[in-house]
């Protein structure tokens, strides 16, 4: 037995105690458990023998932590995030979402895939090399944030400032999915993201809806107006300019995702759990997910949603919506674009007025990239099948800001599965996957050291 395989019960352990944590990001409350989950994940990279530490600044702390003892070999930076979504709606977890609970060959906790798992695989490989063979074949630099799922705003600031810290060969991320069970999985693309809410207003006050109903301005209907406006039936956005910089896969992308092992009725029904499939008629369900931009609206807030009936004109209302970005669309032209937009369909009588929560750009990488190479050779020796290339249509918005500012490509190793649930009630993560995913990226960092 290997250093990996006698320690999975360990490894598993150190998992339950990082997934414990509650270190939600978006809700405020919760700092202390950032704090704490920052705090977790540089004392194991201490304990398994690296100089690390945090980094502190405006927003939630950035662990670093390297080890540069192997001269002449690559320079990897290792990117995770320790931050969650939150764990809402509470009662559709079968068991409470920051009390991890191993069924079957699943752990279920809130980040479990999103992106803790993930992350400890990294840091398990390098620990499992450094205890067995006291040394790594590469050099390494881990940078783990605790803001991936507000935007990023902070580690992007940081990385921006090109530290001379930083500097690396490529990028290893494990934060996407594998195609399908058992299928190593390489993602080259990633959508970026335009996220803020809608503003509405009609008269100052609430309104008596039969006394001012037929004159009266009504928020709500406005929004309905406005998001039917920007998108129509067919899911093509009416966003004027909107798909002016978008680019289509090349041919040999499009027949490589043509082959990829899929059925789209399991993924209706079962994956999904819906009736039918919508979206751009003409455009084949790949391209809508990977290569084409949406418009999604996730919550809409005002009038009366109480218990029974009230019957008012609301004088307010707001609407959370994003937009997803491809490449070549850049966030700001999105957002002037979408403002104007928005402007226009304004019905009369309100105000409207879009504001920005965050944005990134999307990114692609060229698989032809050494560093891409010799890990889908990795990932195919590690699972014995033949490695795919997929593009994923989430964001992970530092990857754009790496490409960018620090010139390197991201090297995205997805060990998530397409039922993880991500962001819903029931997060679970595949423990084959994780045991299997941190022997992967060893036998990668020791075939990059040959
Ligand atoms: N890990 C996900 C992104 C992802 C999911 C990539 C599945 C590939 C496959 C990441 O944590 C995430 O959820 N990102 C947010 C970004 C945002 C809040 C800026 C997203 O995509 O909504
Ligand atoms: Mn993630
Ligand atoms: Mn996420």
């Amino acid at each position: 037995m290997n250093y990996y395989q006698q320690n999975r019960q360990t490894f598993l352990e150190g998992l339950q105690t990082f997934l414990r944590i509650p270190s939600i990001s978006t809700l405020s409350e919760h700092k202390p458990d950032i704090r704490r989950a920052a705090e977790f994940v540089r004392n194991e990279l201490s304990a398994a023998g690296l100089q690390s530490e945090l980094i502190e600044g405006n927003g939630n702390p950035l662990v670093y932590g390297e080890w540069l003892g192997a001269p002449g070999k690559p320079t990897l930076l290792l990117y995770g995030h320790y931050d969650v979504q939150p764990p809402d709606p509470l009662d559709e977890w079968k068991s409470p979402p920051f009390e991890p609970s191993v069924r079957g060959n699943d752990i279920f906790a809130r980040g479990s895939s999103d992106d803790k798992g993930q992350t400890y695989i990294l840091m398990k490989a390098v620990e499992g090399l450094l205890k067995s063979k006291g040394r790594l074949p590469v050099n390494v630099k881990f940078l783990i944030e605790g803001e991936e799922e507000t935007g990023g705003e902070h580690i992007e600031e940081y990385v921006k400032s090109r530290p001379p810290r930083l500097k690396c060969d490529a990028a290893v991320i494990c934060d996407t999915e594998m195609f399908a069970p058992e299928l190593p999985t390489i993602c080259v693309g990633l959508r970026g993201i335009v996220y803020g809410e809608l503003h509405v207003e009609g008269a100052n006050h609430d309104l008596h809806s039969g006394v001012y109903g037929g004159a009266a301005p009504n928020p709500l209907q406005a929004i309905a107006e406005i998001v039917t406006a920007l998108k129509d039936r067919d899911g093509h956005i009416r966003i004027p300019g909107f798909y002016d910089r978008v680019t289509p896969p090349s041919s040999k992308e499009r027949e490589a995702w043509a082959r990829l092992p899929f059925d789209e009725i399991d993924y209706t029904t079962k994956e999904m759990g819906a009736r039918q499939l919508v979206g751009e008629p003409e455009v084949p369900l790949f391209e809508r997910l990977w290569a084409r931009p949406t418009f999604e609206v996730h919550g809409i807030r005002g009038g009366f949603v109480g218990e029974g009936a009230k019957t008012v004109i609301p004088a307010r209302a707001v609407a959370k919506i994003s937009t997803r970005l491809v490449a070549d669309q850049r966030p700001d032209e999105a957002i002037a674009q979408l403002k104007e937009a928005v402007r226009k369909a304004a019905p009369k009588g309100v105000t409207a007025e879009f504001k920005l929560i965050h944005s990134a750009g999307p990114s692609l990488v060229n698989p032809d990239n050494p560093f891409i190479q010799a890990a889908a050779q990795a990932m195919t020796e590690a699972f014995g099948k033949e490695t795919v290339y997929i593009r994923s249509g989430g964001s992970i918005p530092i990857v754009g800001v790496f490409d960018e500012f620090l010139g390197i490509p991201s090297v995205m190793l997805g060990f998530g599965l397409p039922d993880d649930n991500l962001h819903a009630p029931n997060e679970k993560f595949h423990l084959p996957n994780f045991y299997r995913g941190i022997e992967a990226v060893a036998h990668y960092l020791e075939s990059l050291g040959r």
